[in-house]
């Protein structure tokens, strides 16, 4: 039990206390199983995932595709931890053949277990809310960097159990509401087993596909999701490739609008690339398109060709 002087009302909280200053953070624990489901409306994708989070013994793991893409997060392998992605891919010789790849952490960027729910420190409190029937707790957090600002919103039920994650971005530049991504939540369990941090053995391991910058987003594919930073690795990825295919653009608005439309073409390609098409996709001079741009340029007279390249 714990007092809050809230104005000149003293206010009397027990643990799961009603009044809205009393509420506590909820805490998700060190230990725990969830499955979700992520939903890119602007790239009309919806991607199932699976996850274990086990803080103690240094580890996470993230499925995408039932099982058929796996992500182990290893903190203690090697001297600074180890990500092993195990996935199918298609190379010059065969459809769908089962790799494994490797990211080693470094002195600088050791391999930390990945959480599959936010953070919710700095998060408050906003409102009771019924989402899908259930009557949920919602708590925030607004970040703003530059002209990017993001709301973060959490519906979460006691003892503390994840519902809905939502970010919704807003450009203060541009003054409308280009981003948006959800994750629904489900079977959330404080416990998992621990030889499912193992992965599969006797496959050797290489590195991963180029381009290196996109490492990390491969290797760790629900980061970007759930930190509430609306600087992600993805938007770090826009400075090397506005380098590569020699961008000026010729406004501060010209530029955002271009880094937001990157954004969603790299999710897509990630997304897709995780639904494991025959093809694969990839970050190329079309990456900072608008929607609407590139299904002009398919009405066109041009690239039957590359048309897939552009999705
Ligand atoms: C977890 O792994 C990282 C990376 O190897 C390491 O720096 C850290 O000390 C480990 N933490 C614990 C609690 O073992
Ligand atoms: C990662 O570490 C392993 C074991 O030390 C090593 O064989 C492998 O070459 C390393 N990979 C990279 C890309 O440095
Ligand atoms: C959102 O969370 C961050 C830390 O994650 C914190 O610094 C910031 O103050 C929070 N924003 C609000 C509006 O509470």
């Amino acid at each position: 039990m714990w007092l809050l002087l809230a104005g000149n009302v003293l206010l009397v909280c027990a643990a799961d206390a009603t009044p809205i200053g009393c509420r506590r953070v909820p805490n998700f624990g060190k230990l725990y199983h969830v499955k979700g489901e992520l939903s890119l409306p602007h790239s009309e994708i919806k991607e199932p995932f699976e996850a274990w989070y086990d803080l103690e013994g240094n580890r996470s793991r993230i499925d995408y595709r039932n099982g058929k893409v796996r992500t182990y997060l290893i903190g203690n392998d090697l001297d600074y931890g180890v990500i092993y992605t195990i996935t199918p891919v298609n190379t010059a010789t065969e459809i769908q053949a089962i790799k494994c790849f490797q990211l080693n952490g470094t002195q600088e960027g050791p391999i930390r277990p990945q959480a599959a729910l936010p953070d919710l420190q700095g998060f408050e409190f906003e409102k009771m809310e019924n989402y899908e029937g259930v009557l949920c707790e919602v708590w925030k957090n607004v970040t703003q960097v530059g002209h990017k600002k993001n709301t973060y919103r959490l519906w979460v039920t006691r003892p503390a159990t994840p519902h809905r994650f939502e970010m919704v971005g807003f450009n203060t530049l541009l003054e409308s509401h280009n981003d948006k991504y959800t994750i629904d939540y489900s079977d959330f369990s404080p416990q998992t087993e621990s030889d499912i941090f193992i992965p599969s053995g006797g496959m050797t391991c290489e590195e991963f596909p180029d381009p290196v910058e996109e490492h990390q987003i491969l290797a760790n594919p629900i980061q970007d999701y759930v930190n509430t930073s609306p600087v992600s690795h993805a938007h770090r990825l826009f400075g090397p490739f506005k380098e590569k295919f020699n961008r000026q653009y010729e406004s501060e608005k010209e530029h955002e609008e271009r880094e937001n439309y990157f954004i969603h073409s790299l999710r897509h390609v990630h997304s897709t690339n995780r639904a494991g098409l025959t093809y694969s996709l990839g970050i190329n001079d079309f990456s900072d398109w608008s929607n609407a741009e590139r299904a002009r340029l398919r009405g066109g007279i041009l690239i039957p060709d590359r048309e897939k390249d552009t999705e």
